[in-house]
């Protein structure tokens, strides 16, 4: 149903508007609105959230009324978080210095939140770091264990520890995977690998739950955010990718959320990728190798 009204809000808004459209328009916006949970005085605990992604769905989700349970490493950073997000309206938030890679500092985030607040409606696992080299090059796989340490079981971890309270509240996990967990990227093996194993997890757990806890698994593209600088640029040759405002990335987020979409793909265009690899994979891996193997390294001879 919420379907069939966003295509026909999309025709009509594609039509010249005249005063009858217009009032059309406005009733489906209505509606959908109806239809799309309300978040303000909700709780929700957002992993990673002092920069980037994580910083900008604090800032979301504080516009709509939502209490706010903020985790990442840098304290100071999720201060500023903080403040900000209850000038732009959450009625309360607060912050755990976390290490999601360490089972005890999920626990210890999930339990002080729910403490605090006395439930829990949204869990957002979006926390990660990525690491750019060519496998070849990696001299010790064991670094790569922090990545999944973080990517993977930091997701996996937050997660077991709040399901009994989202199954109270009939809650909903927003799981941040990425584009990168179907489409191959040369020196990302083990991102693309954790991205993957997460969708999985997720996917497996939505046929666990039943309607009890809603799944929005979100595989953005290229965003702006700290882990888009630097290496992503410099070694992972990504510079000619263009990367969406994390701002609009954000609300597309929460909105994906509370309409409880099963998937979101950010921004849209890259939907082309998944048809890709469904479709004729070969290409895909061809323009991955073209793109970011030979001719960076013709460029570089
Ligand atoms: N940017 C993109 O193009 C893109 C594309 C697809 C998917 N994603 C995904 O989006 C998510 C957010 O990334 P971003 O782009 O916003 O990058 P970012 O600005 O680097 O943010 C990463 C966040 O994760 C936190 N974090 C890292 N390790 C952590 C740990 N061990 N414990 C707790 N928090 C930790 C960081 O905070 P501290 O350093 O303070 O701990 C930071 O708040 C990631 O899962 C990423 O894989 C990003």
């Amino acid at each position: 149903m919420l379907i069939s009204f966003r295509l026909l809000q999309q025709n009509l808004s594609n039509q010249n508007s005249d005063t009858g459209t217009a009032r059309l328009t406005a009733i489906l916006e209505t509606e959908l609105a109806l239809f799309c949970e309300r978040v303000a005085g909700k709780v929700v605990a957002i992993t990673g959230a002092s920069s980037g992604i994580g910083e900008y769905l604090a800032y979301e989700y504080a516009r709509r009324g939502a209490c706010l349970a903020l985790a990442a490493r840098r304290e100071e950073r999720l201060q500023a978080v903080a403040d900000k997000a209850q000038l732009l309206g959450s009625p309360d938030v607060i912050f755990i210095p976390t290490d999601v890679s360490k089972v005890e500092d999920c626990e210890r985030f999930i339990n002080k939140a729910v403490n605090h607040f006395g439930q829990l409606d949204h869990l957002v696992n979006n926390a990660g770091i990525i690491r750019i080299d060519m496998f070849e090059d990696c001299k010790q796989i064991s670094d790569l264990v922090t990545l999944m340490n973080t990517n993977f079981w930091g997701s996996v971890h937050a997660t077991r520890f709040a399901i009994p309270h989202l199954r109270k509240s009939k809650g909903r996990i927003v799981g941040i995977s990425s584009i990168a967990g179907w489409c191959s990227l040369p020196r990302m093996s083990f991102y693309c690998a954790s991205k993957a194993a997460l969708t999985s997890f997720y996917e497996t757990l939505r046929a666990e739950f039943g309607s009890d806890i809603g799944i929005t698994i979100v595989t953005p593209g290229a965003v702006e955010s700290e882990m888009s600088q630097g290496d992503f640029i410099t070694k992972a040759k990504m510079d000619f990718v263009p990367a969406e405002s994390t701002e609009m990335c954000a609300k597309a987020i929460v909105d994906s959320a509370c309409r409880g979409d099963r998937f979101l793909v950010e921004p849209s265009w890259t939907r082309i990728t998944f048809l890709l690899k469904v479709l004729c994979p070969e290409l895909l891996e061809w323009h991955s190798h073209w793109a970011f193997v030979a001719k960076t390294s013709k460029k570089s001879n």
